[in-house]
């Protein structure tokens, strides 16, 4: 952390934001005192305390036992029976709300006439369109517990497909629209999936993506897939593969909208989604039915205080359904509340930076919820933008994916809360299926920064190395020290790096569960995360790992070796820096060849793996820094890539000239 960033944050500590009043009269938690007593009783007595919250939710038969643990392995509503679908679509219908909204989708290009474009879809639209996509499914030899790859744009076929998967127990594994092929290939061996649910391209700023393009190649690079099936966005032409690829609207054309929701058991795996982790491959984490059901209703229940058939309510979170924030809050957290949920189908700035505000303007968006780096993009892009357009909707506004920089919480706070929203900065991840560490929005005091207390049901705590709690303020390692319903059941196919990832860095029987963030607990018992403490880095929100990074340089073949470290960057929060050493001579810096090969290698980057993973900067070397033991000193890396004075002890450096060298290499 960089000085000014600390003298920043030491201030930010001053600055407390209690709760609106309004909040304090209709909200689900309405004050600190309450929170504190729920909380305990999720701790202390999660029978009880889970018994009555499971019971909000659709269960086709209840469950015999709340849980059942033994670390790693926790069963949760043991014996019970339920549907994600069923939950979050079919049981609205059946209660007679059919005709309420379910979906607002617009998309990112503008009608003839220069108006938006907005498509909504009631609970009943959704049912059918979901229980007609689900017989397509089955049509196509889909059956429950079959792997069903999703890559798709942000179209409303996209949420069809998914709860369609959920709706026949078909396992969907979504991936974000913005991978390469590289990506879909991986996923698609690794979740042994022989279908893939693409479009043939998608909108993005003006721009289409060739989706299926994407799909082709991945596809000829296996055996395993024998069916893709096509909906039509953008009518670019695609290649076509005769026996193999069919269109969307064929396929739902040949089936009728009759196809109850099978009845799960509460541990059946429901989809699997692949983040990024320290070495290796993606790790395909997996998420079952029961739990993750009622955990995710709950946490968007209290964080964004939704209140099923309030009018007033339209939630809009602008995450891609391709990442965790779009599974549980665009669609299974979102639906079952009874709120409208907003999917935009492109780019934050297109035709203009105000498309955000516009559309919140226009929807009368009451609950907001998107990531640090585009708050620093919209800050950048000007004030005028935002205040073009009457906000005044907003009631509460959210952050995820990245710690928020106190200066772009103000700016969240004042130019789109008009200071008036509380603002929820929640820390979770792909792993924990939901909210995590977040403020209540009629309950916490909030300070910048902070993403404040342990939703109910988590039990966290910031402990040394030992496994002990540390003192007030002082840094540690970030625990949670109890299951709770929508953790992961594991990672597909690979339980060692299961237990090894997450459940070995203290003893099994403790139980610990480690995200490994870092982060300290402040006097008032708030909770500050710390960064990363494994080699992951959060670029724009998004998990990269270093490694990967590191063998595609190498696998495209001019780079013998390569080191790549994160920097703070103004708008990513992090970048990513890359130092290789070329196969042949080195080329000088500022050089011709050096700007041609550190092209090739983005280039090569952006196809393998995707624009966010491509390096931002690259730097040639004849060496690497290394201990004498061989270790890469990824500390004094970090250093140079953030231009910073060297503080680190390089006296353990093989050669010591190598600093020096590496300063003056960008
Ligand atoms: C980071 C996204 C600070 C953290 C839902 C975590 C955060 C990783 C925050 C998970 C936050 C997420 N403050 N850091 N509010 N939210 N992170 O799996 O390092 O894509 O471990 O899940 O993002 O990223 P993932």
């Amino acid at each position: 952390m960089s000085e000014s960033s600390n003298i920043e944050s030491t201030l930010s500590e001053d600055r407390h934001f209690p709760p609106p009043a309004e909040f304090a009269q209709q909200a689900h938690l309405k004050s600190v005192d309450g929170y504190k007593a729920l909380h305990k009783r999720s701790i202390e007595d999660p029978e009880g305390f889970w018994t009555e919250e499971a019971s909000n939710q659709y269960w086709f038969k209840p469950w015999d036992k709340v849980l059942e643990w033994n670390a790693p392995d926790a069963k949760w509503f043991v014996g019970g029976k339920a549907n994600l679908c069923y939950n979050a679509v079919d049981r609205q219908v059946s209660e007679g709300h059919g005709d309420a909204t379910a979906i607002i989708w617009e998309a990112e290009p503008m009608d003839e006439r220069g108006e938006p474009i907005v498509t909504k879809l009631t609970y009943h639209d959704l049912m059918v369109e979901t229980a007609k996509f689900a017989n397509a499914l089955k049509a196509k030899g889909v059956k429950q517990g079959d792997v069903v790859t999703i890559y798709m744009g942000m179209v409303p076929e996209l949420a069809i497909a998914t709860l369609a998967c959920a709706r026949i127990g078909a396992v969907h594994s979504v991936i974000f629209g913005g991978f390469s092929s590289q990506a879909i290939k991986d996923r698609v061996e690794d979740g042994d999936s022989k279908i893939i649910i693409t479009c043939d391209g998608s909108y993005r700023r003006g721009k289409v993506v060739p989706l299926k393009d994407n799909v082709d190649e991945a596809a000829a690079q296996t055996d395993l897939v024998d069916t893709v099936i096509v909906y039509q966005r953008c009518n670019n032409d695609i290649a076509w593969t005769e026996g193999r690829d069919v269109w969307w609207r064929d396929a739902m054309n040949a089936v009728d909208d009759h196809c109850p929701c099978e009845e799960m058991d509460s541990e059946d795996l429901a989809f699997i989604l692949y983040t990024s982790g320290s070495t290796g491959k993606p790790k395909g984490i997996m998420h079952t039915t029961g739990g993750y059901m009622v955990w995710a209703a709950m946490t968007s229940r209290l964080t964004f205080d939704l209140h099923a058939g309030d009018e007033s309510e339209v939630y809009w979170c602008t995450a891609d359904i391709g990442w965790i924030t779009g599974h549980t809050y665009i669609l299974y957290g979102i639906l079952p509340n009874r709120v409208p949920t907003i999917m935009y189908e492109g780019a934050p700035n297109h035709p203009a930076p105000d498309r955000l505000w516009d559309m919140v303007e226009r929807h009368k968006v009451t609950k907001f919820y998107t990531a640090p780096t585009a708050i620093r993009a919209f800050m950048k892009w000007g004030d005028e933008h935002p205040r073009k357009h009457n906000l005044s909707s907003l009631k509460v506004l959210g952050t995820v994916g990245e710690p928020i920089n106190p200066e772009a919480w103000m700016w969240y706070h004042n130019e789109i809360g008009g200071g008036n929203c509380p603002i929820a900065d929640t820390w979770w991840q792909t792993e924990t299926g939901g909210h995590m560490l977040t403020p209540l929005p009629g309950v916490t005091t909030t300070t910048p920064g902070s993403c404040c207390q342990p939703m109910i049901g988590v039990d966290a705590a910031v402990v040394n190395s030992e496994g002990e709690e540390v003192g007030t303020n002082e840094g540690g390692i970030l625990v949670i020290r109890k299951p709770w319903p929508g953790m992961l059941r594991g990672i597909y196919g690979d339980r060692d790096r299961y237990i090894d990832t997450y459940w070995s860095k203290f003893p099994i029987e403790k139980g610990y569960y480690v995200p490994a963030d870092g982060a300290r607990v402040d006097e008032n018992g708030n909770f500050w995360i710390m960064g990363r403490i494994d080699d992951v880095i959060v670029v724009a929100g998004h998990n990269i790992g270093t490694m990967e990074v590191e063998s595609t340089l190498v696998a495209e073949g001019t780079i013998a070796e390569a080191a790549v470290v994160g920097y703070p960057h103004d708008v990513k929060g992090n970048g990513i820096a890359a130092f290789c050493i070329p196969k042949g001579d080195t080329p000088a810096p500022g050089s011709d060849e050096a700007a041609a090969l550190k092209k090739q290698l983005t280039a090569y980057c952006a196809k393998e793996m995707g624009a966010i993973c491509k390096p931002d900067q690259i730097r040639f070397t004849q060496a690497l820094p290394k201990t004498r033991s061989g270790k890469i000193m990824r500390r004094l890396l970090r250093d140079i890539a953030a231009g910073k004075e060297i503080t680190s002890d390089v006296s353990t450096l093989e050669d010591k000239s190598i600093v020096e060298k590496l300063q003056a290499s960008e």
